[in-house]
């Protein structure tokens, strides 16, 4: 099928991508011009692993192309997904005017005889696709013919492609039966379970999911502090919770706290939009606080440990917000970076791909390298002369870093896991002082 994607950011590009790979004739369109003459000359926005193959792979087998005008897209597809970016606003709200703009476009391109089902894929309130259809029906001319859906996504970045590949589930919110068939026809190639719903329901599915995830993290966050106040170790506990097969293991990893644009921004849209039906959703606020407090707790624990950091070198392992990807938006690691450095300490950061997402991010924050900001190019360089190492993520670049040197290399051998993705009853063998998170001697 002819599909257009409107936005090239994580969930546009790696959607258009994917449905390419599914054999259908995609068109992405953005309005950044610069972005789309890259993408053409095949170089990524950002990195995400296994992304550029496939972009490359299609685009010179003609199934994907990338053009910068919303009219071009409409005229293309038969089906025409909204991805552009829903960014929170000072308030918590999140900011839809990317999705009204884009949705005036579409409207002045529709033709009489040329029925478009316009799909939202985009992370929106719920609600958001009456605002859609309002503003459709407009600004476009009388004769226009054309549905809107809801479909959200649920890819995480780092395993974006296999997770659009191969999704636990497909959400379809439909207000009419051609719409379900155009959706199950995009999605026939695919071999994952269907749910379809009123609109309103799908666009809730997707708020609910995220915000249900980041309640998870927090809760066993929350977990982990009775765990340090109790000797208990909060990965057993873990452990033992998620056997139950009501409760599950996943997203019980106890840490410095959850960052990225997605669980931050859809948390405090949820509360916003909950806000505006008329309930005060004070669990979730609650999830929010104690993911920020998760990065205060872990400074103090450095604080306390190391008593001055005025003229310390600190080492930084790990920046973006998770594995795998370069995305520095709300990394814990900046937060607590910005701190040490306000303490005095001089930290040395290193991170296997994030290093110019890292520089950019704390640019705008008015930090600059130089002065009490160094990066280094390998976990090993970072921590030479320390007096202690901070690990903010997981990447297996750190984890299995070569920890024999930098413990010949660091000045005293103290180790703040943020993850708790280090060994470390190895490491106190080797003369290492380990506090994790919620661990015995945490
Ligand atoms: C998330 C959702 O998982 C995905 O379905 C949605 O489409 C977008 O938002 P993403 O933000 O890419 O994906 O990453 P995810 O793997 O969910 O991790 C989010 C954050 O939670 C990271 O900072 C991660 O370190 C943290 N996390 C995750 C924990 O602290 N503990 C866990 O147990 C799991």
């Amino acid at each position: 099928m002819k599909i257009s994607i409107i936005g090239t950011g994580h969930v546009g590009l790696v959607t258009g991508a994917c449905f390419a790979e599914k054999g259908h004739d995609v068109l992405c369109a953005d309005s950044d011009a610069e972005k789309i003459s890259r993408l053409r000359s095949g170089v990524m926005p950002f990195f995400e692993p296994g992304l550029d193959g496939i972009v490359k792979k299609h685009s010179a087998a003609g199934r994907l192309k990338f053009g910068t005008s919303v009219s071009e897209a409409v005229r293309h597809g038969q089906a025409i997904f909204i991805s552009v970016w829903t960014p929170p606003l000072k308030t918590g709200k999140a900011d839809l005017s990317f999705v009204e703009n884009v949705c005036r476009e579409i409207a002045g391109s529709l033709r009489a005889g040329e029925r478009r089902l316009i799909v939202e894929k985009s992370t929106v309130p719920v609600n958001t696709a009456r605002r859609v259809l309002d503003t459709l029906n407009r600004y476009a001319s009388r004769d226009a013919s054309f549905s809107v859906a809801s479909n959200p996504e649920f890819l995480r970045e780092g395993t974006a492609v296999e997770d659009t590949l191969k999704p636990d589930r497909i959400v379809f919110g439909v207000a009419d039966a051609e719409s379900e068939r155009t959706l199950r026809e995009i999605y026939s190639a695919f071999n994952a379970p269907i749910i379809v719903t009123d609109v309103a329901s799908a666009e809730l599915i997707k708020h609910a999911s995220n915000s249900f995830l980041a309640m998870k993290i927090s809760f066993i966050n929350a977990v982990s502090l009775i765990c340090e106040h109790s000797g208990a170790d909060v990965t057993r506990v873990a452990e033992g919770m998620g056997m139950d097969h009501r409760i599950q293991r996943a997203f019980l990893n106890a840490g410095i706290g959850y960052g990225g644009s997605c669980f931050p921004k859809d948390v405090s849209a949820f509360i916003d939009i909950s806000r505006e039906l008329g309930y005060e959703f004070r669990l979730l606020e609650e999830v929010e606080r104690i993911n920020r407090d998760m990065r205060t707790h872990f400074f103090r624990k450095i604080e306390r440990e190391l008593w001055i950091l005025k003229g310390k070198k600190i080492a930084a392992l790990g920046l973006s917000f998770k594995p795998g990807t370069d995305d520095m938006r709300m990394a814990p690691s900046l937060t607590v970076i910005e701190e040490l450095m306000k303490e005095g300490a001089a930290v040395s950061a290193f991170d296997p791909v994030s290093i110019p997402a890292a520089r950019a991010a704390f640019g705008e924050k008015g930090i600059r390298e130089g002065g009490l900001l160094s990066f280094a190019s390998s976990a090993e360089e970072a921590c030479a002369g320390a007096e202690a190492v901070c690990v903010f993520t997981e990447w297996p670049e750190i984890v299995q870093a070569d920890w024999k040197t930098i413990g010949e290399s660091v000045r005293t051998r103290i180790v703040f896991d943020g993850r708790n993705c280090l060994d470390a009853t190895a490491l106190r063998a080797a003369g290492w002082t380990v506090k994790g998170m919620g661990r015995p001697m945490a």
